[in-house]
């Protein structure tokens, strides 16, 4: 399945099964994590909001070096989650994983060949299909049964 494909699944999927009045309980599938693990992945994507605020800035500054630079550091996702949430992590949640990374790198290499602020704009549309894809999809739990550090 394309990229695309799964990215506009997963945004209807979530738009219309998952949907939720904002006080209803939350039925996302939960994933179960360590805290280490937990604090490990939130730490990496509050980082992603540097980042987009970065990306941000550069377009502004209509600077596309400075949109691959900014780009570069949100890549690696599946590599840089810890080994215990990869190995449990559902197929769903691993594709999403992989197919925000294949976004971001065409969009650190397209900006910094291409130089066209639109192209980028409607990519970083795509990348956030992946985030909210995600977030409406998936949530953490803290495993109970263990010593958490
Ligand atoms: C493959 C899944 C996935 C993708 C893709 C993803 N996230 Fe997340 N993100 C999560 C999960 C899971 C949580 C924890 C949510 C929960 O437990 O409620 C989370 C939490 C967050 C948080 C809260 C951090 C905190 O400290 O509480 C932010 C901010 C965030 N993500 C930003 C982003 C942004 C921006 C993107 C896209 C550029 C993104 N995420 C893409 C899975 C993902």
């Amino acid at each position: 399945m394309s990229r695309r494909v799964i990215a506009i699944a997963l945004i209807c999927f979530s738009a219309t099964a998952l949907a939720l009045p904002p006080t209803a309980k939350d039925n996302r599938i939960a994933i179960q994590v360590s805290a280490s693990e937990r604090n490990q992945v939130l730490y990496e994507m509050r980082e992603y909001l540097h980042s987009l605020f970065n990306i941000h800035n550069a377009l502004a500054n209509k600077d596309m070096k400075a949109v691959g630079v900014s780009t570069r550091p949100m890549t690696g996702l599946l590599e840089n989650l810890p080994a215990g949430i990869s190995a449990k992590a559902p197929e769903a949640f691993t594709q999403l994983a992989i197919g925000m990374n294949e976004i971001l790198t065409v969009m650190a290499r397209d900006a910094e060949t291409k130089g066209d602020m639109s192209l980028t704009q409607s990519q970083m549309a795509e990348l956030m299909t992946y985030c909210s894809g995600c977030h409406d999809t998936f949530r953490f739990d803290l495993r109970a049964n263990r010593p958490q550090k």
